[in-house]
C-alpha cells in the first residue's frame, strides 16, 4: 500500500512532508523543496547534542530566507534519553526509537488540525543517517493517526564532499561503500576501493591499514566554517586528528565525512 491509500475512506487527513534541506549550506535546498517549505503549517525539529544552537538557527534562516507564501510554526520536541541499562546497541537505538514515535504521535495528533500541512526538515538527505523516515513508519503502523507523508531529497553531506573536492565517489564502474566510524573502527581494514564515512566521532581512519589509501576530508561543508584536507593517509592522519580536535573545541561541536580511496589498478 502506498501511504497516501493507507487511509483512503478520509477525505481530510494531516499531510508530512520530510524535506532534505541540504548539509550545511543554505543555497543546497532545491526548488521541490522551498515549494514544499511554502505549503507547511507547523515544522517540527528534533535536534540534540551540542550542535543543537547551530542547527536551529540554520533551520530558521532557512524558513525566513525561502518562505513566502504562508504563515506558520515551529514545534521544538523534546528527544527522549536511551537507556543505558540496555546492553545491546541495537536493542537500545530500537526501543529508544520507539519512544519517539510514541511522542512524535501526541504532538503530531495535538500540533496539527485534521486538514494541515506538517514538515521534518532534516539536515542533508533523509535516506542517510537519519530516523525521520522510521519513526513515521512506526507511527503509520501504529494505525492510530491518518496521515500521508512525502519525501523531499536534499543534498547530502557525502555528495557536498565530493563536490568541494571536485571528485566522483567511484572509479570508472565501480563500487562506493558508504559506512560509519563506528563500523570502520571495529573493522579497519574492510574499505573497498572507495568508502565513505560518515559519523565518526573517534578519528576511526587512525585504524585503517594505510598502504597507499588516499583521503578525502571535509568538516562543517557548505558552511563559512568549511575544512578540507586531501592527500595520503599515511601522511595526513596526525594532521587530521589534530585538525579536528582544534575545531571541535572552537566550534563546541563538529561534523566531517570523508572518503578513502584505493588507488585505481592500471590496466597492463
Ligand atoms: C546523523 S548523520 C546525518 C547525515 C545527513 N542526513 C546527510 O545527508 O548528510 C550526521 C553525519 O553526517 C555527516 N555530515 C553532515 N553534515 C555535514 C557537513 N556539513 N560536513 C561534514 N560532514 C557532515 C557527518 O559525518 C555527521 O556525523
Amino acid at each position: 500500500l502506498r501511504p497516501e491509500e493507507l487511509f483512503e475512506d478520509q477525505k481530510q487527513m494531516r499531510k508530512l512532508f520530510i524535506i532534505g534541506l541540504g548539509a550545511g549550506n543554505p543555497e543546497y535546498i532545491t526548488v521541490q523543496a522551498i515549494n514544499a517549505l511554502n505549503q507547511v503549517d507547523v515544522f517540527f525539529v528534533l535536534d540534540k547534542g551540542p550542535a543543537k544552537a547551530d542547527l536551529l538557527r540554520f533551520r530558521s534562516e532557512i524558513c525566513a530566507r525561502y518562505i513566502t507564501d504562508s504563515a506558520y510554526r515551529i514545534v521544538e520536541i523534546e528527544d527522549p534519553v536511551r537507556d543505558p541499562a540496555i546492553a545491546s546497541y541495537t536493542e537500545r537505538v530500537e526501543v529508544w526509537h520507539r519512544a519517539r514515535a510514541r511522542l512524535y504521535r501526541d504532538r503530531l495528533a495535538s500540533e496539527l488540525g485534521e486538514d494541515d500541512c506538517g514538515a521534518f526538515l532534516v539536515w542533508g538527505d533523509p535516506a542517510l543517517y537519519d530516523s525521520s523516515l522510521r519513526i513515521l513508519e512506526q507511527i503509520a503502523a501504529r494505525g492510530d493517526l491518518a496521515f500521508s507523508y512525502e519525501v523531499i531529497p536534499g543534498i547530502s553531506s557525502v555528495q557536498a564532499l565530493a563536490a568541494r573536492h571536485r571528485i566522483s565517489w567511484n572509479h570508472i564502474g565501480g563500487s562506493v561503500k558508504i559506512t560509519t566510524g563506528r563500523k570502520l573502527a571495529e573493522q579497519p581494514e574492510q574499505t573497498i576501493e572507495n568508502t565513505l564515512v560518515m559519523l565518526d566521532g573517534e578519528c576511526a581512519f587512525k585504524h585503517v591499514p594505510a598502504q597507499d589509501l588516499e583521503i578525502y576530508w571535509g568538516a562543517y561543508l557548505g558552511s563559512d566554517a568549511e575544512i578540507l584536507r586531501a592527500g595520503k593517509l599515511s601522511e595526513l592522519r596526525e594532521e587530521l586528528e589534530q585538525l579536528r580536535a582544534a575545531a571541535k573545541a572552537e566550534h563546541g561541536w563538529i561534523m566531517d565525512t570523508y572518503l578513502l580511496r584505493k588507488p585505481v589498478a592500471r590496466e597492463p
